[in-house]
């Protein structure tokens, strides 16, 4: 068994790619499973690689898959591309490696790893779609040591699986000796001969060796034993077993175990941005993880954090210039006690406690103790009543409700608002109006403004947070979940000026006495910077607004489609429908069934009750998020 398949890459080009792989197919020809693949050929009149192997490997045909490209230039693929006035699309090449899905595909690369492939691609980009291990030829030249080395370190930081180093060319024994003193594995040193004169079924028997281990390197890991100690969140394991098991992820895609693609429509529960793996986050994730990994931060400042919350406060000082201090912690749930302790120990500083606070109807604020008081009581936190604070509820949108308030405002602390949408009671929307209305009143009672942000916040309502289209200027305001690009768990709470003076004494009991280990974790707050380059780019607010427009095209299809959806909804990149129903009652199964159709067409879509929504990264294509519309709209066919 030797598995799906080996990408063959080199150092450089004209390193011996094409010898190694004639090498390798000679071994393994006999297999009828075997195929050899170069996707894109350069300099066609001149080499033909896929001829060459078919040959020296003494291949049939049908087992060599053609190039998808080939150009007559010889020169790297986007300019050899550019030059026929054609544009490479990896999602041909991945679209056939599909078809091949039960052979063993050997795939040659174009030169190196980071040979571009077109404006915004590289090789590396496609061998990350692949996921396939990875083999490196190297030639014995000069140079070779420091380019063995960025190769093999490349594919590792790709999450790819490294199987070796190959040497071709003239004899350096003493090469072998560095490279695996530097920690490279080299699995063969192949000295070149005239390649014409060549007898290959010679060459294989000899490295009958290098077969064996490559044959070994290949084998398909075991899988796990089913014992299985996890206890996951918000599930009923009596019911709900054999979860999908996800090792890879890139852009929009979530990658099973068995290789199974799945376009994921809701950003892994809202977190990610701009795709699985992004390369810049990765990146820059990795970068300081070598400098500063993490350090105590009572007592302890650093860089990344700094950066963050002055470039954060940068951004979002246009909505409340009074705002003025970051208080980091780890998780949306964490950012909302934060803010309710801070503002009741502000009340009870100031010698005027209130120990009430004040929320919406529907809104969820996260599952620690005080964020669930704030939270609709349903049944999700029914165990947990008689622990809960005293908190009203108001329903949105309902003024009269506001005006019975108003005699009792001085009572709440705080009130705590996820603006303009409440996302995990489905996608609920309000008016702009209620909020300004709600705050005017809060201010004149001295009740403090939260806005929970951690869904809405980065761009998702289509603006930095939702509150600057809400017209609001919130006390507080709680980020979280995109604040990373959705890589690492980190949140803010953003004050005024005026609340963090509230704290300041010479007593230390007067501080905000609050904290976590991980606190604005170096490593979690370069990713939060990183996020944020990206995020600034005109074509990321390109993209936001591409995604906001289709998603309402998508949904004004979907409803004329299907006659037993409703409420139909959008606002920026969230996209949101209910199923009707005659009675009061929804039967949640029609829910779970959609959601199960959706994943066994490969696309994951999590409803809320009755409604299915998306929230795409916003790196989605107009295909995938067109794919996304597709597959909901035939599960509604097939359920409803
Ligand atoms: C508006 C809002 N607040 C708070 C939270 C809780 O965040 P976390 O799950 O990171 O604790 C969520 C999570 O969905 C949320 O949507």
């Amino acid at each position: 068994m030797l598995g799906n398949g080996l990408f063959i890459t080199g150092t450089d080009t004209g390193v011996g790619k094409t010898f190694i792989s004639s090498l390798l197919s000679s071994f393994w020809s006999d297999d009828p499973r075997f195929r050899y693949f170069k996707p894109v050929q350069t300099g066609y009149e001149i080499d033909d690689d896929s001829h060459t192997v078919l040959h020296r490997g003494s291949l049939n045909a049908d087992q060599v898959i053609p190039p998808v490209y080939r150009f007559t230039l010889p020169a790297s693929p986007d300019r050899a591309a550019r030059a026929e006035g054609v544009e490479i699309e990896t999602q041909r090449i991945l679209d056939c490696v599909r078809e091949y899905k039960n052979n063993f595909i050997l795939m040659e690369g174009a030169g190196g790893v980071e040979v571009p492939l077109n404006n915004n691609e590289r090789l590396s980009d496609l061998m990350r779609h692949l996921n396939l291990p990875v083999l490196i030829v190297a030639s014995t030249r000069l140079g070779t040591i420091n380019h063995t080395l960025l190769t093999v370190e490349k594919v590792r930081s790709l999450g790819l699986h490294c199987v070796g180093v190959v040497l071709s060319g003239e004899e350096d024994e003493g090469l072998v000796t560095t490279l695996e003193n530097q920690g490279v594995n080299v699995l063969a040193y192949i000295p070149t001969q005239n390649e014409a004169s060549m007898d290959w079924s010679q060459l294989a028997a000899d490295f009958s060796a290098l077969k064996t281990t490559l044959e070994l390197r290949l084998q398909p890991v075991a899988a796990a034993p089913s014992e299985n100690h996890i206890w996951h969140p918000f599930t009923q394991h009596k019911v709900e077993k054999d979860f999908p098991k996800i090792s890879k992820a890139f852009d929009a895609t979530l990658l099973t175990d068995k290789g199974t693609p799945i376009l994921d429509a809701i950003s892994s529960w809202w977190v990610n941005l701009h795709g699985h793996g992004n390369r810049e986050i990765a990146e820059a994730i990795a970068q300081q993880a070598a400098t500063l990994e993490h350090v105590i931060f009572a007592g302890f400042t650093h860089e990344p954090a700094e950066t963050f919350a002055n470039r954060l406060l940068q951004e979002i000082r246009p909505i409340n210039n009074q705002w003025g201090k970051v208080f980091f912690s780890d998780n949306g749930s964490t950012a909302v006690e934060v803010a309710l302790k801070m503002a009741y120990q502000f009340h009870a500083i100031k010698g005027q406690p209130r120990s009430k606070f004040l929320a919406l109807t529907h809104s969820y604020h996260g599952d620690t103790l005080g964020a669930m008081s704030v939270s609709e009581r349903n049944g999700y936190h029914k165990y947990f009543l008689p622990l809960m604070m005293p908190v009203d509820f108001i329903d949105a949108d309902d003024f009269s409700q506001l005006e019975e308030l108003l005699p009792k405002m001085n009572e709440y602390a705080a009130c705590i608002v996820e603006p303009l949408v409440q996302g995990a009671s489905g996608m609920r929307m309000h008016s702009p109006n209620f909020l300004q209305t709600l705050q005017k009143y809060c201010q004149k009672s001295g009740v403090l403004f939260i806005a929970d942000e951690i869904f809405t916040g980065f761009y998702r309502t289509g603006t930095f947070l939702a509150s600057e289209q809400a017209g609001i200027q919130p006390d507080m305001v709680c980020l979280s979940k995109g604040i990373t690009g959705g890589f690492l768990p980190l949140s803010v709470t953003v004050t005024t000026e005026r609340i963090y003076e509230a704290f300041l004494s010479d007593k230390k009991a007067q501080a905000f006495l609050h904290g976590h280990s991980y606190t604005a974790n170096p490593i979690a707050c370069a990713a939060a910077n990183a996020s944020l380059n990206i995020l600034k780019r005109i074509e990321t607010r390109d993209k936001i607004k591409h995604i906001s427009q289709k998603t309402e095209e998508h949904l004004t299809v979907l409803s004329k489609r299907h006659s037993q959806i409703k409420n139909v909804r959008h606002l920026g990149t969230i996209g949101a429908l209910d199923i009707t129903n005659d009675s009061d009652y929804f039967d949640i199964e029609i829910s779970n069934r959609i959601a199960k159709t959706c994943m066994d067409k490969g696309v994951l879509v999590r409803p809320l009750g009755k409604t299915i929504y998306t929230v795409p990264p916003y790196c989605i294509t107009p295909v995938e998020l067109k794919r996304v519309y597709d597959v909901i709209s035939e599960a509604l066919g097939e359920i409803l």
